[in-house]
């Protein structure tokens, strides 16, 4: 079974996926890393996305891995461990745009495709239920208020040693949504049969609750 979440920035998918995704003892996956990962590398190695050749001779020897160890998923590009690297500002401001690269993203969804292969997995991102998975069993598409968002986003980055205001939060937030939302190749948007969570006034005990009390039923309802 796949439970696909998807929805803009910061609305609260990783974090009810992957709590989720425990709760179910389903697999995890939270593509959004990944394309953060390679726009990590993208940054690294200097890479011109206007230029073809490079950009394929970059994909060629990028490699990704994922290692979940307890509660925590940390991603390797060609094995560093770039977990916490990925979520600071510098990544966040350039992931839209290399993220809207057509090869790029067929690359990224050929292995959320294999990761996911007869498996029960959760997988969060903006085209999980729409491009990645169609026929996803479940599909939850999550929002939440602009503020809270990018609450969510401060306290993250503190945790990191960053330190940003609301209103710089906000206005990131709301330019990678519209970014995202605008481009040509599988843009966010909510699948015709998604279920909409909206989580601003909700804590995170609340929003997996419901979300799981859902995916139970779907279950109920598969083995009837
Ligand atoms: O979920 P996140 O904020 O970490 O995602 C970072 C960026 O990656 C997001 O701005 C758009 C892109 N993304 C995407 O294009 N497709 C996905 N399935 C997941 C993320």
């Amino acid at each position: 079974m796949i439970v696909a979440i998807d929805g803009p920035a910061a609305s609260g998918k990783s974090t009810s996926a992957k709590l989720l995704a425990k709760e179910l003892g389903f697999l995890y996956l939270d593509t959004g890393a990944m394309y953060r990962c390679v726009s990590w590398a993208v940054i690294k190695d200097e890479i011109d996305l206007s230029n073809d050749r490079q950009l394929l001779n970059f994909l060629k020897i990028f490699k990704i891995d994922l290692k979940n160890t307890g509660n925590r998923s940390s991603f390797y590009v060609n094995n560093k461990d770039v977990t916490d690297l990925i979520r600071k500002s510098n990544i966040s401001q350039r992931v839209s745009e290399v993220s809207a690269i057509p090869d790029i993203r067929d690359f990224m969804v050929d292995i959320q495709r294999n990761y996911a292969k007869s498996k029960n997995c959760v997988m969060d991102g903006r085209d999980i239920g729409t491009v990645v998975f169609p026929k996803a069993e479940v599909k939850f598409f999550i929002i939440a208020s602009d503020e809270v968002r990018a609450k969510r986003r401060k306290l993250e980055l503190e945790s990191l040693g960053e330190k940003k205001s609301l209103s710089e939060l906000i206005d990131e937030i709301r330019r990678r949504d519209d970014f995202d939302s605008n481009r040509g190749h599988s843009p966010l948007k909510k699948a015709f049969d998604a279920i909409e969570i909206d989580t601003t006034d909700l804590s995170i005990d609340e929003q997996v609750k419901l979300m799981l009390g859902i995916v139970k039923q779907k279950i109920i309802g598969n083995k009837k």
